[in-house]
């Protein structure tokens, strides 16, 4: 049996939460409360709907559905200046040398993501060409902690759940990689991902023994 390789995208592969959080507060603010760093990490692995929902409950603001829906394109659009820019200098350390390493291996690799611009951020970081299965927010009805998305790329690497390992860095993403059966391996704190079955800072910190073990399920 091979394992397959699932990665989140945002926090795992590159570091777009500092963007997304410019883009909520920035709306935030024109709605006229502010949007700090720690409710930023509420917002982490959650869909853009469910997204802008918690930052109107924080800001106490009413909208109508059409207002909604207003914001959630104002939102995107701020997003997708503040990453227009973005290049392979935004993929976080090690991770290039990880997927390098699979791909020796011939090892399923596959992405699964919340985020509706996943894809054209793998593009502009030049990392496309290393997934062999893309899953991302424009492929799910049912958002982390739901196990889908992960239940998804799996099938579509030919893996069965229990022999496919997430990287995550969101309590919702290892929630759903739990739930999905798979083996989940946390990228940042490990108080707050204290779910996980191993927990590393980053993937500086995830030696290749470590790795071969994973690639032979044997961990
Ligand atoms: C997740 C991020 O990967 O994608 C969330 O962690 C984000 O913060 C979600 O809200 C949806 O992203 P997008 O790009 O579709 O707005
Ligand atoms: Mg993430």
């Amino acid at each position: 049996n091979r394992t397959g390789f699932i990665f989140d995208l945002d926090g795992v592969i590159v570091d777009t939460a500092k963007y997304h959080y410019l883009a909520w507060r920035k709306l935030a603010n024109e709605l006229g409360f502010e949007f700090t760093q720690e409710q930023n990490e509420l917002f982490k692995g959650v869909s853009r709907k469910r997204c802008l929902e918690i930052l109107l409950e924080i800001g106490n603001i009413k909208a109508s559905q059409e207002q909604f829906n207003r914001w959630l394109v104002e939102k995107n659009e701020d997003y997708l200046s503040l990453i227009e820019e973005m290049d392979e200098s935004e993929i976080l350390p090690d991770v290039l040398k990880v997927l390098q390493l699979l791909k020796k291996h011939n090892t399923p690799i596959a992405l699964g993501s919340a985020s509706k611009n996943a894809r054209p951020i793998l593009e502009k970081v030049n990392l496309l060409d290393y997934f062999d299965v893309i899953v991302d927010g424009t492929h799910v009805a049912k958002a982390k902690p739901d196990p889908e998305v992960f239940l998804i790329a799996a099938k579509q690497l030919g893996v069965p759940p229990k022999d496919c390992v997430v990287f995550e860095d969101a309590v919702a993403g290892i929630k759903a990689a739990n739930n999905a059966g798979m083996l989940s391996i946390g990228i940042g704190n490990d108080k707050v991902l204290s779910e996980a079955k191993y927990v590393f800072a980053n993937f500086t910190e995830i030696d290749h023994k470590f790795l071969n073990k994973l690639i032979a399920l044997t961990p």
